[in-house]
């Protein structure tokens, strides 16, 4: 195949901006959509110009690092895909592609393809863990959780921080991520004990970083790759209504 792509190209934080560009030549349709960037990239390097830059790590759809926004849709139009699971199969030979990066206030600008998520990262630092010392394994049983609160905590752990749902959102709302951490730890036994105090801590951390308010748009859920689902963010309502209740402590 052979795709027309427009691409932002952007120097740096401070640089102006512009769509440039590109025909992809000999795109397999067992390419991925990053292994296609990587072909592209290499007849730029051949030709002694700049690649584009932008992000991946695993290719597994497991980190959450590729981040492109492809035709004005987070990850893509394929549901349940990131962009490194998207293949070109499911393109067409002469599609025009346009290829942006996550748009959010939270997240700064830093080179053409590529933002910095790193308030992500801060929320989940201001109390999306469980820090008690809980030992070596234990017997599995020693424990209970019924069967469905177990499915549950894993649908919302299951999140990969990967910031599609904040690029999507009209607000720039993190809500479905937050919701997802704050889910999946209210909702087993380990987290009970800094249930309240961790929910106070992400949601003030949240609104710190510049995140917008949720107002039930669903394009979150809509873009999802791990199909994280809205009622995620109806716990993390209630579990913050509940902490504000006890003085958030
Ligand atoms: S909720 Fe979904 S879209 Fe948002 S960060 Fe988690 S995996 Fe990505
Ligand atoms: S590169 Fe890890 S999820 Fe895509």
């Amino acid at each position: 195949m052979k795709l027309n792509l427009l691409v932002w190209r952007q120097a740096g934080p401070n640089s102006p901006g512009r769509m440039v560009p590109y025909t992809a030549n000999d795109v397999s349709p067992d390419m991925s959509f990053l292994e296609m960037l990587d072909v592209v990239n290499e007849g730029l390097i051949t030709r002694g110009e700049d690649p584009i830059a932008f992000d991946s790590d695993c290719r597994e759809g497991i980190c959450g690092m590729c981040s492109l926004v492809i035709n004005g849709v987070p990850h893509g139009h394929e549901l349940a895909t990131t962009v490194c699971q998207l293949h070109m199969r499911h393109f067409s030979d002469g599609d025009t592609v346009t290829i942006e990066p996550w748009r959010a206030r939270a997240f700064p600008h830093t080179k053409d393809l590529i933002v910095d998520r790193s308030a992500m990262d801060r929320v989940i630092a201001a109390g999306g863990y469980v820090s008690i010392n809980v030992g070596g394994a234990p017997e599995a049983n020693s424990i209970p959780v019924p069967r469905d609160v177990a499915e549950a905590a894993m649908d919302s752990a299951a999140c990969i921080a990967c910031g599609a749902c904040v690029a999507a959102c009209k607000n720039a709302s993190a809500a479905l991520f937050v919701g997802a951490k704050i889910a999946h730890l209210a909702l087993l036994p380990q987290g009970g004990p800094e249930r309240t105090r961790r929910v106070a801590a992400m949601v003030t951390q949240m609104d710190a970083e510049g995140f917008g308010n949720c107002s039930n748009e669903g394009e979150c859920e809509a873009v999802c790759p791990k199909e994280i689902s809205m009622a995620n963010i109806a716990r993390l309502r209630r579990e913050y209504a509940r902490a504000m209740w006890r003085g958030g402590k």
